[in-house]
């Protein structure tokens, strides 16, 4: 945690809010059932603002003349300490995470009213929270029955995540790099969870290595479920079951990537569980790769956003055509939207804090946004063939997907997670030599 990074990124924040203040609480604990927990995540807005990882806080930036940043968070205490573990108290959070003021968040209710009295605008999540919703109309509520003793109430609720979103979308050095070793790990999973596949194993003996490799490397938790589906399983795309046999002809499909320091990475490989692909596996999979390395061809400054997915599904229709699963001409194909029995999701998304970052897709005026250096993009093509009346059968269960972590950079993009195998000749070697 490097605390100047976080203090910047405050600093930026309360300079794009102008004047007001700004109320981001973190994510609560959720009971998995009686008295266990889920383990902790915190939320991710509060975490880019403050690098502090405990349950129970707020962060307040009041902008202006004379800025100034306060969190709220849990005590100290000895006896849930020797329970919990260590918790940092108002004042070794101050000190540490370098914020001016801090207290108890015990004193919020008592104390809130002094930050948002006489404020013009007021930056929050509505709508994010019903419980902090709930809260916050009482404090207002409160404020504005001081109104006679002529404390004003904000004149506006400003949506903080607006602001926050396009912070988020362009990364810091600081930040790709933790990327990068995010990637580097996910990478090193992937390449395990192949070596060690062979027929008759179970979905979840091959997620066992993936977890391992990210434990044992210092993530705590993989930044989604892990998919690793086999065969037919390939075809659902939010497969997360993992408990079917893999068969020996079959390809095995796998989705997954760690998180590190909050970040996630988010890799697919999909390859033979034999080690070999089949000559129809192999016309798909080469297929999916030629979409991907069009799509990867468009990510530069400058491009938008929908261009490398525009990239992608010319190859895939004009592939679906050659293998005779769609029927007419290339814009016919793309025009009526025949590919979508084979590919129904789109390319690829904003990566970051969350899997499915933060950040618009669109710029105000509707049109796409354009891509700039420090965006962190995946590129994601796939293909998923399912059994059906008028396609031949040896392309059922056929599903694919290759999946790549993209920085834009100055003259194009850096792939993040090009170690882990991807050609066809690089994968067979890669099982070959297990
Ligand atoms: N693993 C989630 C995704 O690829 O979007
Ligand atoms: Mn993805
Ligand atoms: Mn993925």
């Amino acid at each position: 945690m490097q605390v100047e990074e976080f203090k910047a990124r405050r600093q930026a924040l309360m300079q794009k809010m102008g004047h007001g203040v700004a109320l981001i609480p973190t994510a609560a604990e959720a009971v998995r059932n009686r008295d266990s927990h889920y383990p902790y995540r915190f939320d991710s807005y509060f975490y880019y603002l403050t690098g502090f990882d405990e349950p129970e806080a707020v962060v307040l930036l009041v902008a202006g003349e004379a800025p100034k940043t306060i969190l709220f968070c849990r005590d100290k205490d000895i006896e849930r300490e020797i329970w919990d573990g260590f918790r940092h108290g108002p004042e070794g959070a101050r000190d540490t995470f370098g914020f001016d003021e801090a207290y108890s968040i015990t004193e919020l209710d008592q104390r809130i009213g002094e930050y948002l009295a006489n404020q013009l605008q007021l930056f929050f999540s509505l709508g994010a929270d019903s419980d902090w919703d709930q809260r916050l109309g009482g404090w207002l509520k409160q404020l504005a029955s001081q109104a006679r003793s002529g404390v004003a109430t904000p004149a506006a609720i400003v949506d903080v995540r607006r602001l926050l979103d396009e912070m988020r979308l362009v990364k810091t050095p600081y930040e790709l790099e933790i990327m990068r070793k995010a990637a580097e790990i996910t990478v090193d999973a992937h390449k395990r969870a192949m070596r060690t596949t062979r027929p008759g194993l179970m979905e979840y003996e091959v997620e066992a290595e993936i977890l391992h490799e990210f434990c044992r490397r210092g993530s705590r938790a993989p930044a989604y479920t892990s998919i690793v589906a086999g065969g037919g399983n390939a075809c659902v795309l939010h497969y997360i079951t993992n408990q079917d046999l893999l068969n020996d002809g079959d390809l095995l499909l796998i989705d997954a990537g760690c998180e590190l320091e909050g970040y996630a990475a988010d890799i697919t490989r999909t390859f033979p569980v034999s080690g070999k692909f089949s000559p129809v596996q192999k016309d798909v999979y080469e297929l999916v790769l030629a979409m991907q390395q069009a799509a990867i061809a468009q990510v530069r400054p400058g491009q938008h956003w929908n261009s490398p997915h525009e990239a992608a599904l010319n190859v895939l229709a004009q592939g679906l055509i050659d293998f005779g699963l769609c029927q007419g001409s290339l814009d016919g194909v793309l025009e009526s939207g025949d590919y979508r029995r084979f590919y129904m999701h789109r390319t690829g998304h904003w990566l970051g804090l969350d899997v499915h970052d933060a950040g618009e897709y669109k710029q105000a005026d509707g049109a796409w946004r354009l891509l700039e250096p420090g965006m962190v993009l995946t590129v994601e093509p796939g293909c998923y063939i399912r059994p059906a009346e008028n396609v031949p059968e040896h392309f059922w269960n056929i599903g694919i997907r290759i999946e790549d972590n993209a920085v834009v950079s100055a003259d194009g993009c850096e792939i993040i997670t090009a170690a882990a195998p991807k050609t066809v000749q690089e994968i067979e070697d890669w099982m070959r030599q297990a």
